[in-house]
């Protein structure tokens, strides 16, 4: 079937549904989207819409979160098998004893993680809003997880409580090297460096903007500058050119490809329509302590980033 055939299909389908798209999804499913955004927007978004069924166009974690968000609604993701490697980078066995460890510590999950886990937690949150939720405990010591590189900046900037990062990371961001800053630096020495705090700390200590790729979109359209090299998941580059035309993006290295995000394709939106599938169902107990720490996370005021 052809491109412009599947889309019709889709929009003739989509009566009463919301297909949301996380920033780093393909190009065409971005533009079939309703909303695309970062993993809080995303958030905050399936909580509040009114619509009774989400297309939920990222990974697994990120519709599972839709749905303990809103229950009641029915949310589908088009490929069962998009996954996170980060996500799976802790067991609920090495929770429990992570927690036995340090019995005073509360713990600050983020959302790149199985329900199971936010439900082990006492707060989620985002890249957008990590400092943020650190800063409102009340704890003087804080488990960081799954990621250590997001939980490693997180204690860059914050230097009244520990911060025990957990060992997890992701292994697309992973790949941005210091190297290829410092060789895209010189090959456009006009532009401003973006990376995303998922990166290691050698690079995050050689940009000039730790953001989100929400916090990228807004920094991006609010600058005066006309050019940026960007330090994330390559797909990033395609929504900041579409925003900002007469702008310039250059992916820091080409290196960065999560294979997961980008699993879904317009037949497999259109599958999800015509087969209602695939839905996402998370055990109601679990589901309602995961939610705790999601809606702690989500009553904290968001910031600029
Ligand atoms: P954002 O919340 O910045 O979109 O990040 C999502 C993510 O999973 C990065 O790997």
């Amino acid at each position: 079937m052809e491109k412009e055939e599947i889309i019709i299909k889709i929009s003739k389908l989509k009566q009463n549904s919301i297909i949301l798209a996380h920033n780093y999804q393909n190009p065409e499913i971005q533009d079939i989207s309703d909303y695309n955004g970062d993993s809080l927007q995303l958030a905050r978004i399936a909580a509040e819409l009114k619509t009774y069924r989400i297309i939920f166009c990222g990974v697994h974690f990120m519709a599972e979160s839709a749905k303990i968000l809103s229950p009641e609604k029915e949310v589908l993701i088009p490929r069962y098998d998009a996954g996170c490697q980060l996500a799976d980078m802790i067991t609920l066995e090495e929770l429990k004893d992570f927690k036995k460890d340090y019995p005073d510590a509360a713990v600050v999950t983020y959302v790149n993680s199985s329900a199971e886990i936010k439900a082990e937690s006492d707060i989620c949150c985002t890249s957008s809003n990590a400092v943020q939720v650190v800063n409102s405990l009340k704890n003087k010591r804080i488990l960081f997880i799954p990621d250590k590189n997001l939980g490693n900046y997180v204690k860059s900037k914050i230097t009244d409580k520990e911060i025990i990062p957990w060992k997890g990371y992701c292994p697309t961001h992973q790949k941005i090297t210091l190297a290829d800053i410092l060789a895209a630096r010189r090959k456009y020495p006009d532009a401003k460096v973006m990376v995303h705090p998922e990166c290691t700390m050698e690079v995050i200590n050689e940009a000039d903007f730790v953001l989100s790729t929400g916090g990228m979109l807004k920094l991006a359209k609010g600058s005066e500058h006309k050019e940026f090299i960007i330090g994330t998941e390559k797909g990033m580059t395609y929504r900041l050119s579409k925003d900002n035309p007469g702008k310039l993006f250059h992916d820091l290295s080409p290196k960065p490809v999560c294979r997961e995000m980008k699993k879904i394709k317009l037949v497999d939106v259109l599958n999800a329509f015509e087969k209602n599938q695939y839905r996402i169902e998370v055990d109601e107990e679990i589901s309602r302590k995961a939610k705790k720490a999601l809606d702690a996370m989500l009553d904290i005021k968001q910031d600029k980033n």
